[in-house]
C-alpha cells in the first residue's frame, strides 16, 4: 500500500500524515486531497470536522515502541469514547477507536487491521466499543498474507452503521484477498456472546465449521482436558547463543580434571 492510495480514489478527503517525506509523497498522489501533516491523534482531539466515511492502513506499532505523550493522548481520546487500553496494546487500536469518533451519525470506516485483532487482549475492549457504536461490523480473516514483506498477518475490518449499535460480529474467512469494490458477503454472524465465551478471540472462527464443531465437541467431551489445565505456554525466543553457560560466574574447578567442583 503506497502513500495517499486510498486518498487518490476519494476527491474530497483529507488525511493525516506524522511523517513529512509520507506526506509529501501522497499530496503528489492524491493532489486534490486535503493532507495535514502531524500527529493524528493531536488533529482529531481538536478538529471540529466529521465525515461520513474513513480508511486506512494504521501503524502497527508494537507497545514497547507506541509511547510518550502520542501514547497518553491516544489512550485518553479513546478512552473517552469507551475503549480503554492497557498498557500492552499496539498504536492501531487506539487509530481505529478515535478515528470512529470523527464519523456523523450512520458513517461508516474500513481499515487494514492486524490478524491481532483475532486473539490480543487489547483486542477485546476495541471490539467491545466498536459494537457499541456500530450497527455492524465486519471482521475479514486473510489466511494467506496480505504483505507478504511484513512478518505480521493481516486482516480487513468493516464498520457502517455510526451511532447504533450490534450485538453479533460478521465473519468472513478467506483463503486469500482478492480487489472487491465493497465489503465482502459475511456468510457467518459470531454473536457478542459466543465471541466473549471463546474468551474473546476470533480467531478460532478461522477453523472450517466442521473443524470448530468437532473442537467444541471434544472440549464439552468428559476427561479431555484443555492445554492450559495441565501446562502453560509461553512466548519465548530462540537466540542460538547456546553457550550460555559463558554467561554465568565461573565456578571452581578441579585444577585436574576440569570438573566443577560441587560444594
Ligand atoms: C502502515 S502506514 C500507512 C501508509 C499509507 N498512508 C497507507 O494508508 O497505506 C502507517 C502510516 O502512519 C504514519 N503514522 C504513524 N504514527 C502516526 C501518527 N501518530 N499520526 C499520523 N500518522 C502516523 C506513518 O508515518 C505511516 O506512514
Amino acid at each position: 500500500m503506497r502513500d495517499g492510495q486510498f486518498l487518490s480514489l476519494h476527491r474530497r478527503s483529507v488525511g493525516i500524515e506524522v511523517d513529512a517525506e509520507n506526506a509529501a509523497r501522497a499530496r503528489l498522489r492524491a493532489p486534490s486531497a486535503l493532507i495535514h501533516s502531524g500527529d493524528f491523534f493531536t488533529w482529531a482531539s481538536r478538529t471540529d470536522e466529521r465525515f461520513e466515511a474513513a480508511v486506512g492502513n494504521p501503524p502497527f506499532i508494537r507497545y514497547q515502541l507506541f509511547s510518550g505523550d502520542v501514547r497518553e493522548l491516544a489512550n485518553k481520546v479513546a478512552s473517552r469514547l469507551g475503549a480503554d487500553f492497557n498498557g500492552l496494546s499496539s498504536s492501531w487500536a487506539p487509530f481505529l477507536v478515535v478515528t470512529s469518533g470523527l464519523l456523523k451519525p450512520g458513517g461508516r470506516m474500513a481499515f487494514v487491521v492486524p490478524a491481532e485483532i483475532g486473539h490480543a487482549t487489547y483486542a477485546a475492549p476495541l471490539l467491545e466499543c466498536l459494537c457499541a457504536n456500530f450497527t455492524q461490523v465486519g471482521v475479514v480473516a486473510i489466511r494467506d498474507k496480505l504483505f507478504p514483506e511484513l512478518s505480521e498477518d493481516a486482516w480487513l475490518l468493516y464498520c457502517s452503521g455510526y451511532g447504533g449499535r450490534a450485538e453479533a460480529i460478521k465473519w468472513c474467512a478467506l483463503e486469500r484477498f482478492t480487489e472487491f469494490s465493497g465489503p465482502p458477503k459475511f456468510e457467518q454472524s459470531i454473536s457478542l456472546e459466543e465471541w466473549r465465551a471463546a474468551g474473546c478471540r476470533l480467531r478460532r472462527f478461522v477453523l472450517a465449521r466442521r473443524s470448530l464443531a468437532l473442537y467444541k465437541e471434544l472440549a464439552a467431551t468428559p476427561g479431555v482436558r484443555r492445554f492450559a489445565e495441565v501446562a502453560h505456554a509461553g512466548i519465548g525466543y530462540v537466540t542460538g547463543a547456546n553457550d550460555f553457560f559463558h554467561l554465568r560466574p565461573a565456578r571452581p574447578s578441579c585444577g585436574i580434571c576440569r570438573a566443577a567442583v560441587c560444594g
